[in-house]
């Protein structure tokens, strides 16, 4: 059934037209070596051609003869005479060469894992109906961490998902080992994901207990030869959960015993461990700070912890105080920049990508400029929290790439250095430090909940591997892999995608409007809601909108959040009149009759924004409609069933937002509107 359980790995989709040349160009296929990533690539080849070729293709294990693709480290194919291409520890080169009146496409690679990469990428090659004939592909990854963060408690549930339950069947494992794992770990290795975190970082402490380690191992030992490290959660206040201690005092000799002794525990049980994934002091979870300890002492505790193993520790710089009311936004930059340099070399901080907490659109984290000797990662949240969960269509990719690209600093040579920039890595192998995304898998057929949130997590891995490539070559490459490279269909399907994301902005919160949502489950509008217990849960303390104005001050007149950035962008962004549209409301509180540069007053414009993103959803299904004859009958009533989800619901956010600002301003619909709110 075209239910899109084969994600990007639908090999039986491979345009017809092309077989013919495919099958002249490599008679013969083998995949040199031994090793358990060298057999997962040998099967995926067999798996990928058989389906291309639509043929039973048999993948040899010597060098085969005639017109042949061979796949092997340099060390396997040094009878070639190959030129090594710089590939480091984890890339492939493919090319095509003439031997003695015949043609050889190579994937060649420095190690087994780089060969199951290129591997890859040769089907996907295919996949997006490119000839093998003048093939010339040098691919490495920049980032050395690439990871998904699930965030799956140990009972299944999956918080901020909305494509079923857990992957990861603890009552089954470990002897139970469910075929999904490793077809998840195929669809991630495709991707160049490199690591997973497994648990929630909210979860409890239970997972670091021996009966859950032999699990997580039994997981780690299917992903494995697909390049994956499995990594952890660590609770902080596991000594006293689990390990009976009074304390989880980082600079208690005993508390930090228990974490080298369990740790040493868990590399026996997953010799290639990853490392540990912190959530402390926010939110209400235990941290160092109960202890009036600070991140530096906690983090680097379980650093030291990892640190004989190789591992690292990747400490979320996600904190805000029960008491903090001026500005959550300043937070994360106040605790963490007065550390700088305190972290051991193998400590992580991986910051959100915006200061709030992922909304539509987020000015960068100024955490990301804010320190010289520490080194920062990205999170990303894969799953859509605050983008409509998995019936609205968002491309995320749009957002990623915005925040990547951004510029965050300018050195004294007036050269403008971007986020990406700012993920400076310590390992010579590669540019930038690390990349995690929230995860939006789950048991759900389609592993995702829709097929287009497959593109996300897509995305992300493309992003990961090169956080310099553009999203819009990624949206093709998933979309022609997904349903068809026909440019007919693939023009405009990319196009839609491009603008969906931004469509939602103008439908939930335009113009630097952040955290309408309504509380708890963050889905529909609630910009009314003010009377919860914190007053940061309250969506009336980020618009603070009155008869007056609307917008968040963070300007110098108001929280001065603007001086956490870079001086280059505190000027501009401290003044309306240059701060971008998109981020207005977000840096400003201003009139309702503040003069846009469109010509129209501050409330005509939030009434423009709003009627806009629903048009833009009504502009996606006729796109989508137009596209039947392209898509299977089963996937393209699903996604056109979605997309009059999304039109009702941005109907339903236009309609419930312009109600309240109508109300609070006192302000009448501007001629022209008769939207019924
Ligand atoms: C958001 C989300 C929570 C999550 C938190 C985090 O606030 O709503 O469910 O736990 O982010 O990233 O830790």
């Amino acid at each position: 059934a075209e239910d899109g359980y084969d994600l990007w790995l639908r090999y039986e989709q491979a345009p017809v037209e092309l077989r013919a040349d495919y099958n002249s160009q490599i008679s013969s296929i083998a995949v040199l070596g031994q090793g358990a990533t060298i057999a997962a690539a040998r099967q995926e080849m067999a798996t990928g051609l058989s389906g291309i070729l639509d043929r039973t293709v048999t993948v040899g294990t010597a060098m085969p003869r005639g017109n042949a693709l061979v796949a092997g480290t340099y060390d396997e194919l040094s009878g070639l005479d190959l030129e090594s291409a710089d590939v480091g520890p984890e890339g492939y080169a493919i090319t095509q060469m003439r031997r003695n009146g015949r043609v050889l496409t190579v994937i060649a690679a420095e190690s087994e894992i780089g060969v199951l990469y290129g591997t890859f990428a040769f089907l996907q090659h295919l996949l997006q109906g490119e000839p093998i004939a003048g093939m010339e592909l040098v691919s490495r990854p920049a980032t050395e961490h690439r990871l998904l963060n699930h965030w799956d408690n140990l009972d299944r549930y999956v918080e901020r998902g909305y494509a079923g339950q857990s992957l990861w069947d603890w009552h089954k494992l470990p002897d139970y080992l469910d075929p999904r794992y490793t077809d998840y770990a195929r669809a991630n290795a495709a991707i160049g994901v490199n690591g997973t975190s497994l648990t929630n970082v909210n979860a409890n402490a239970e997972v670091l207990t021996p009966q859950y380690l032999e699990k997580a191992a039994a997981l780690a030992d299917v992903f494995r030869p697909y390049g994956i490290k499995v990594y952890l959660t660590a609770r902080f206040s596991a000594p006293i959960e689990i390990g009976g201690l009074e304390t989880a005092d980082p600079l208690d000799e005993e508390v930090q015993a228990w974490w080298q002794t369990k740790t040493d525990e868990i590399y026996n049980y997953i010799p290639d461990f990853g490392g540990f994934l912190v959530k402390a002091n926010s939110e209400g979870q235990p941290g160092p700070q109960d202890y009036d300890r600070n991140h530096a002492d906690g983090a680097n505790m379980l650093a030291d912890a990892v640190a004989p193993h190789g591992g690292i520790v990747m400490w979320r710089a996600f904190v805000y105080a029960a008491d903090e009311t001026q500005d959550r936004a300043k937070q994360a930059w106040e605790e963490f920049v007065p550390l700088d340099g305190e972290f051991r070399d193998n400590v992580l901080i991986q910051v959100k990508n915006g200061p709030i907490d992922f909304q539509p659109r987020e000015p960068f984290s100024p955490l990301f400029a804010g320190v010289e000797d520490t080194t920062l990662m990205m999170e990303f949240q894969i799953t859509k929290e605050y983008l409509g969960f998995a019936t609205h269509l968002a491309y995320l990719g749009t957002m990623w790439e915005e925040t990547l690209d951004a510029p965050a600093e300018r050195t004294g040579e007036g050269e403008t250095l971007t986020v990406t920039d700012m993920m400076v890595s310590d390992n010579d192998d590669y540019t930038v430090s690390a990349m995690a995304g929230v995860a939006n898998i789950g048991t759900d057929r389609n592993w995702s909940g829709s097929i287009f949130d497959q593109a996300n997590w897509y995305a992300f891995g493309r992003l990961a591997w090169d956080p310099e490539q553009d999203a819009e070559t990624v949206a093709r490459e998933w979309a022609a892999m997904t349903f068809t490279p026909e440019a007919e269909f693939l023009d405009p399907v990319v196009e839609m995608m491009m603008g969906s994301r931004e469509a939602v902005v103008d439908y939930m919160t335009p113009l630097g409007l952040h955290h309408l949502m309504a509380t708890g489950h963050h889905y529909g509008p609630g910009p009314w809601v003010d009377d919860l217990g914190r007053p940061d849960w309250n969506p009336a303390y980020y618009h603070k909108a009155d008869e007056e104005g609307i917008g968040f001050d963070r300007s110098s007149t108001g929280s001065d959040a603007v001086s956490q950035y870079a001086p280059f962008l505190r000027e501009q962004w401290d003044d309306p009149a240059t701060t971008p549209d998109e981020l207005l409301l977000w840096f400003h509180h201003l009139s309702w009759d503040y003069e846009m540069g469109s010509g129209r007053t501050l409330w005509e414009e939030i009434v423009f924004y709003y009627e806009r993103g629903v048009q833009k959803v009504e502009a996606m299904r006729t796109t989508w409609d137009e596209m039947a004859p392209y898509v299977d009958a089963e996937r393209h009533a699903q996604i056109a069933d979605f997309l009059a989800i999304q039109e009702k619901e941005a109907r339903w956010w236009r309609n419930a937002c312009l109600a309240y600002f109508m109300e609070v301003s006192g302000r009448d619909l501007p001629d022209g509107y008769d939207v019924p709110p």
